[in-house]
């Protein structure tokens, strides 16, 4: 299986490095014998090196071909994991009260309208003192068009349907394709008054200014310490955020 945008790095991973980055390294600790729930896992890269390293995985995406991908990518690399189709705003009950972590990252909340119904879905998979760990794309970075001159191309918050042409695809292999698609901006404080709203106990927000993943190529630069930043006007502005919170026992 090969990934034509670079975004990803199969080949790698499947000679044996990790999908997980420098920052979601600081954000998840040890994850070896956790029982660990991947929300919108897309083809289980991410979920296969936390499988890697010892977490019993079970990963989530409403995506039919990216849930095939994730199997095979199992297969291939010889890595027992679980990978079920289904809408993280509608998640099995059969998942309810089964894992030690909830995980998501980058590019998840944006395609939910319903921050309710996905929090609560986290919130009644895990177990009694569990917790989950979400480290996103700031909405900030997410409406900026442009850094330089500074043009943003939607609103920051409020989760309306936003309807966007969406050139490429970052599953990679389809660079021409130009497709609707359906985006709900949701702004930090919409996030995390949903995650309280469901139950959880906010333990940590954190805004991170700077990340070693090129997740926007059109508007992060790369400083020669090598992590990407947005930079406007001479101040960085956040690039994401990672949410920690835990379902009290
Ligand atoms: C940008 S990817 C997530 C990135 C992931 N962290 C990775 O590195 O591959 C977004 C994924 O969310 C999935 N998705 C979007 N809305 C969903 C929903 N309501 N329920 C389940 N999966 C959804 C898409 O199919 C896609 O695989």
């Amino acid at each position: 299986m090969t990934d034509e945008t670079g975004h990803y790095d199969v080949d790698g991973f499947l000679g044996g490095s990790s999908a997980l980055t420098t920052t979601i390294r600081s954000e998840v600790r040890p994850v070896d014998g956790l029982d660990l729930l991947h929300l919108q896992c897309h083809f289980g890269l991410e979920s296969l090196s936390f499988a890697r390293e010892g977490a019993r995985v079970t990963g989530v995406d409403f995506s039919p071909a990216a849930i095939e991908h994730a199997r095979l990518l199992a297969a291939q690399a010889g890595i027992p994991a679980t990978f079920v189709e289904a809408d993280t705003q509608e998640l099995p009950t059969s998942l309810d009260g089964q894992f030690d972590l909830v995980f998501a990252s980058y590019g998840t909340l944006c395609w939910v309208a319903s921050l309710d119904a996905w929090f609560q879905g986290a919130f009644r998979a895990l177990r009694p003192n569990g917790k989950l760990i979400l480290l996103e794309i700031h909405p900030l970075m997410l409406m900026t068009d442009s850094a330089s001159p500074l043009v943003f191309g939607s609103v920051y918050l409020g989760g309306a349907a936003q309807v966007f042409q969406w050139e490429g695809t970052y599953a990679g292999g389809a660079a021409s394709v130009s497709q609707p698609a359906v985006g709900y901006p949701h702004g930090v404080g919409e996030v995390v008054t949903a995650a309280a709203r469901a139950g959880f106990v906010i333990e940590d927000l954190t805004e991170h200014l700077r990340d070693d993943k090129e997740h926007r190529p059109d508007v992060l630069v790369r400083d020669p310490d090598g992590w990407y930043r947005l930079s406007v006007a001479g101040q960085d502005l956040p690039v994401a955020y990672s949410l920690r919170a835990t379902r009290a026992a």
